[in-house]
């Protein structure tokens, strides 16, 4: 069975006010019933799996236990990180941990910040990326693109993409936004899910040829760390020595042995509020509400109240995101959802 790796210790500050620094976006109830990574987890339970290994920074650890309970999940180890050194490092430290074990073992990395709507269809694209990994190589999965977007990473494929997967031609991670205007012209690029399927030790291997500085500190950390009430707990000291980099720049974008996947089940990346927003049941007039919100004469749009004794009216409104906390209401323009993180840093400047 294949072991999925999940990451859930990013701060996702473009959904503030409701993902905060103490409570980020993967453990709250962005969409849908269970949460982000309730929902990541559960999409990974199924028969071709085994137990989860779960990567997630030290101040999450409590919620990340109790919401892995309620989901019914028991973890294969739950690995935490003393502080958030972005996701090369924890991918290193699982591909250790079980390459230690079983370095065929096959490894499924998964962020906890998307959904993705056709489940059978996922595990489909997954069973199709194994005969690629048992050839050595490391696979990823790519969504057709619909807009220029410089927050994901783009698949560059030999010719268009059809149903098979086909050896990577280039990744590029977070192009700028005239190469990414020149990708989705192109035709031949798909955007990174964010999810790589591959054996631990074929992933051990590009990491020690492409970011080999990574692997004595983690390695170190691993073996330094301690076993702590249900957690596995990474030795700081070593931990710190670790570059704070992501996979995709460490490791992807240099990797000759890529393979990609298409996926064409329904993916999105909630990065923002207008991905909530485009995720979202929109009516006719494309506003989409949630909790106690009425919209009037009101155009592509999005009403959020998180508290049930609190209303939000909005009056013809044009591509606005309105979004209510009891303590916190971000007003801001559709266009500039990704300006929100400005905010988080705004306040935190503010003390
Ligand atoms: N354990 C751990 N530790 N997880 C982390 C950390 C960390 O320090 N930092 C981030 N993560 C988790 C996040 O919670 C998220 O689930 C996942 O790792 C990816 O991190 P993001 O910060 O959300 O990455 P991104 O969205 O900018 O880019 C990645 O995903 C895109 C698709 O969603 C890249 O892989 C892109 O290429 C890709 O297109
Ligand atoms: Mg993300």
């Amino acid at each position: 069975p294949i072991v999925p790796v999940i990451l859930c210790g990013g701060s996702g500050t473009r959904l503030w006010p409701l993902s905060r620094k103490s409570h980020p976006k993967q453990f709250t109830h962005l969409i849908g019933d269970v949460t982000l990574f309730q929902a990541a987890a559960l999409r990974l339970s199924g028969p071709d799996f085994a137990a989860p290994l779960i990567a997630t920074s030290a101040e999450f650890r409590f919620v990340v236990q109790d919401q892995l309970a309620e989901a019914g999940i028991a973890p294969d180890a739950i690995l935490i990180e003393p502080d958030a050194r972005n996701t090369a490092a924890p991918v290193l430290a699982a591909a250790l941990h079980l390459a230690a074990r079983d370095p065929d073992a096959v490894m499924l990395v998964s962020p906890s910040d998307h959904v993705v709507e056709d489940a059978e269809r996922f595990a489909a694209a997954i069973r199709a990326g194994l005969e690629a990994v048992a050839e050595g190589r490391i696979v990823t999965f790519g969504i057709a693109p619909d807009r220029a977007e410089t927050g994901y990473g783009w698949l560059e494929l030999p010719s268009p993409p059809g149903d098979a997967a086909l050896p990577l031609t280039r990744f590029v991670e977070k192009p700028d936004r005239a190469t990414a205007r020149a990708m989705l012209e192109e035709g031949r690029f798909l955007w990174n899910a964010g999810i790589f399927l591959a054996r631990a030790a074929d992933l051990l291997e590009a990491y020690r040829r492409h970011a080999p500085a990574l692997v004595p500190p983690v390695a170190e950390a691993l073996e330094g760390g301690s076993a702590d009430l249900g957690f596995f707990r990474l030795a700081p000291g070593q931990w710190a020595q670790a570059e704070a980099i992501s996979i995709d720049y460490a490791v992807m974008e240099k990797a000759a042995n890529l393979s990609v996947v298409p996926f064409r089940g329904g993916w999105s990346d909630l990065g923002g509020w207008d991905a909530v927003w485009r995720a979202g049941q929109a009516d006719a007039a494309g506003v989409v509400t949630f909790g106690p919100a009425t919209a009037i004469d009101s155009r592509d749009t999005l009403l959020r109240s998180e508290h049930e004794g609190q209303r939000i009216v909005g009056i013809g409104l044009e591509g606005m995101i309105a979004v209510a906390m009891p303590d916190a209401v971000l007003i801001a323009p559709m266009d500039r959802a990704q300006d929100v993180r400005l905010a988080v840093s705004a306040l935190k400047a503010e003390g």
